[in-house]
């Protein structure tokens, strides 16, 4: 939490071939986090990996695994991923009957819990929960697939829960995701995220020269 920007690359973009090495790179690179996208076919439209890719990943690096759940209901997984080697266990709303249940899932295992906003989802999905959370992961892009276009209406809704966050005097990171690049992650910044995502730009940009884009991403 703080001024401090975290970059958190998605592996989403990595080569599938050579996940092992792709992680060992993007830790080299400078990574903060890496940010695991799983997709069920069912609460999105792509389906990517689960628990024991994850399990596999898990003994490469010491780097935090930010796990994003795109998967409905999430709940009788979320013991598979703290077991895998998840850090942070970031789930959607909308993919559980009881939000406050599924935080307290996350809290069992000894996880960091995030909650998710898609583009369209509003605050008052996650306001009254915001003192039991540490981090709201703001979606700006339709989640599902890669390499979308950024949609700044998003930044309004980032700005909106920084000011909630601040006025209740609670640390909870602000985690933005989707189509960011070069030129918008300083509007991101400036709405009050403190974790940027980013699976494109990272490893398409300079011809995959993940260092630099690495380090643009937290300069710009
Ligand atoms: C989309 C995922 C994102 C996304 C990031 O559902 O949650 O993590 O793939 O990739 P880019 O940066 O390419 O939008
Ligand atoms: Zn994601």
């Amino acid at each position: 939490m703080g001024n401090v920007i975290k970059i958190s690359p998605s592996i989403l973009s990595a080569d599938f071939s050579k996940l092992g090495s792709e992680v060992i790179s993007l830790e080299k690179a400078g990574a903060d986090y890496i940010h695991i996208d799983v997709m069920d076919g069912h609460f999105v439209p792509n389906l990517t990996i689960g628990p024991e890719v994850i399990k596999k990943l898990r003994p490469l690096t010491q780097k935090t695994f930010d796990v994003h759940l795109m998967i409905s209901p999430v709940d009788n997984f979320i013991k598979d991923f703290a077991n895998a080697g998840a850090d942070i266990i970031t789930f959607h709303p909308e993919a559980t009957k009881d939000t406050l249940n599924t935080i307290e899932l996350i809290r069992k295992e000894n996880k960091k819990v995030g909650i998710s906003l898609k583009p369209k989802s509003k605050i008052d999905l996650i306001e009254k929960y915001l003192d039991k959370i540490d981090l709201v992961l703001i979606m700006s892009v339709e989640p599902g697939f890669g390499g979308q276009e950024f949609m700044p209406e998003v930044l309004e809704k980032t700005r909106k829960v920084k000011e909630i966050i601040n006025k209740k005097n609670l640390s909870v990171d602000i985690e933005i995701d989707g189509g960011i690049n070069f030129k918008n992650c300083t509007l991101a910044k400036q709405a009050g995220a403190n974790i940027l995502v980013s699976g494109s730009t990272i490893f398409k940009e300079n011809k995959g020269d993940l260092k630099k884009n690495i380090e643009i991403l937290r300069k710009n």
